[in-house]
């Protein structure tokens, strides 16, 4: 009988080529040959290296290529070579370098972790190279599952996700459904110094005259204070005022309450619950509705989302994410499902980038990045100890720590633009790489990739951080 069943499975004449091509012996033994063959390779690249002198000469001709062909240099004179292992990355000219940013924020197992490899050997043997809303399959399911999942485990009434290539294409999609739903109501609430991203709608609610320079304004938005911990009663009670005049002096008119709850490029300014309480009550009994945008802050916290982490779930109407992801997202309630058809793309993420975000989530979970004493929570600590303890050694020329979790920054000397850059720069020759954030102070930024950064990482980065910090 068993025999009978087995031999029906296999042999039968309809089915799934696709399961028996994954299911094939020769694809396992490619799988197996992939990973040793990265990790014979990845395991030399585990400590901060000088460039190679022989390299110099033709990394320089690649980045002089690079800077025309893209119509400017880039930020650092970065260009993978292609591999790196943990948090450490090697360049083209042969370099290490720590990579305390991960590309904002992206590379969530480090670099060339194996289970990425494999994560896009199978999405290799898919058909599909971009998913898009005429062509899902099965790992866009298991993507929108997960993170509907992950949102909805303090109680958050998030029932659907829509994929997007970009976090700003993420916040576009959200601020469709407000205004789609709030309907004829046409502005936006922000808070001061916020960042949205980079289209003409989102230049309009990032609060960076520079980012929307000679474009035309896209849309109505109106800033209330930003918390601010010198000043918290007073920062909490000033945007408090500041939306209920401005819910009075328009009235129906806001369409939504656009939130990051840390500023990232801002300089990792977190609020605290109690002030993101009080405005997200004031809206939700005004009726207009709450966005949360974790582009940068998901996974990063005490819980995947910043919202969980300030206890903020029941006021999540709708919450974009992306970055470490790989593939961004927009979540949102049943009862704001548009009813017209303005949400559409050809491409929501390439089957690659769903699959590695699948491992990467795997990942933080199995590593138990989240949680009160998580590793997230835990890394936070020892970074912030060890930063405060430079800071004490070398007065005035280091304030802070900022931040939370592994969003984590600090403000060099005067905290001048000047000053930041100039400290990015030298940490870079010193082989750690993090990013400036801010204005007024400029900081300097970290995000270290979550359960991949041991305190081995954070005491090698605070070396070059107290090397450069006390010549300042
Ligand atoms: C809070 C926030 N929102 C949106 C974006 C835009 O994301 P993307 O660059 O993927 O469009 C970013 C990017 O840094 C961000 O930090």
């Amino acid at each position: 009988m068993q025999k009978e069943k087995h031999k029906s499975a296999t042999h039968r004449e309809f089915g799934l080529h696709y399961e028996s091509l994954i299911a094939d012996p020769r694809i396992d033994q490619a799988r197996a040959l992939l990973a040793e063959a990265l990790e014979e390779q990845r395991s030399k690249i585990d400590a901060i290296r000088p460039p190679d002198p022989e390299l110099i000469e033709p990394y320089q001709a690649k980045l002089a290529r690079l800077a025309s062909a893209r119509g400017g240099a880039p930020y650092f004179p970065y260009i993978s070579s292609g591999l790196g292992n943990g948090p450490f990355v090697q360049l083209g000219d042969g370099s290490v370098k720590l990579d305390f940013i991960v590309g904002i924020g992206v590379h969530g197992m480090g670099h060339s972790d194996p289970r990425m490899l494999l994560a896009t050997v199978d999405a290799a043997l898919e058909d599909t190279v971009m998913q898009g809303n005429l062509q899902h399959d099965e790992s866009s399911l298991l993507m929108c599952e997960k993170l509907i999942g992950l949102a909805r485990q303090q109680g958050a009434k998030l029932d659907h996700c829509l994929l997007s290539t970009s976090g700003a294409m993420a916040n576009e999609n959200s601020l469709k459904i407000a205004f789609h739903h709030r309907a004829p109501a046409s502005r936006v609430i922000c808070i001061d110094n916020c960042f949205a991203g980079r289209t003409i709608a989102l230049a309009a609610l990032t609060d960076r005259p520079a980012y929307r320079s000679g474009i035309p304004a896209a849309l109505d938005v109106d800033y209330i204070t930003m918390f601010h911990p010198r000043d918290p009663e007073g920062t909490t009670r000033s945007a408090m005022e500041g939306l209920h005049r401005l819910l009075d002096r328009y009235p129906g008119q806001h369409a939504c309450l656009w939130l990051e709850l840390v500023a990232g490029e801002g300089g990792y300014y977190p609020g605290t619950a109690e002030y993101f309480k009080g405005l997200c009550s004031l809206c939700r009994e005004r009726g207009v509705l709450i966005i949360f945008d974790e582009v940068q802050t998901f996974s990063r916290l005490s819980r995947p989302f910043a919202f969980q982490h300030f206890g903020l779930d029941e006021y999540a109407d709708i919450v974009t994410l992306g970055k470490i992801t790989q593939v961004c997202a927009t979540l949102y309630g049943t009862g704001l499902k548009p009813k017209g058809p303005i949400l559409s793309q050809t491409f929501t993420a390439s089957t690659a980038s769903i699959r590695c975000g699948l491992a990467v989530l795997d990942h933080l979970l199995t590593k138990h990045c989240w949680g009160d004493d998580g590793w997230n929570m835990r890394r936070h600590h020892y970074f912030r100890k060890r930063l405060e303890a430079i800071a004490a050694k070398y007065p005035g020329r280091l304030s802070g720590p900022h931040g939370e979790g592994m969003m984590i920054a600090l403000t060099p000397g005067d905290g001048s633009e000047e000053t930041a850059k100039k400290v990015l720069t030298r940490l870079y020759d010193e082989g750690l790489m993090g990013f400036v954030a801010g204005s007024n102070p400029t900081r300097l930024r970290f995000l270290p990739p979550p359960g991949v950064t041991e305190e081995s990482h954070i005491d090698l980065a605070c070396d070059c951080i107290e090397r450069v910090i006390r010549t300042l």
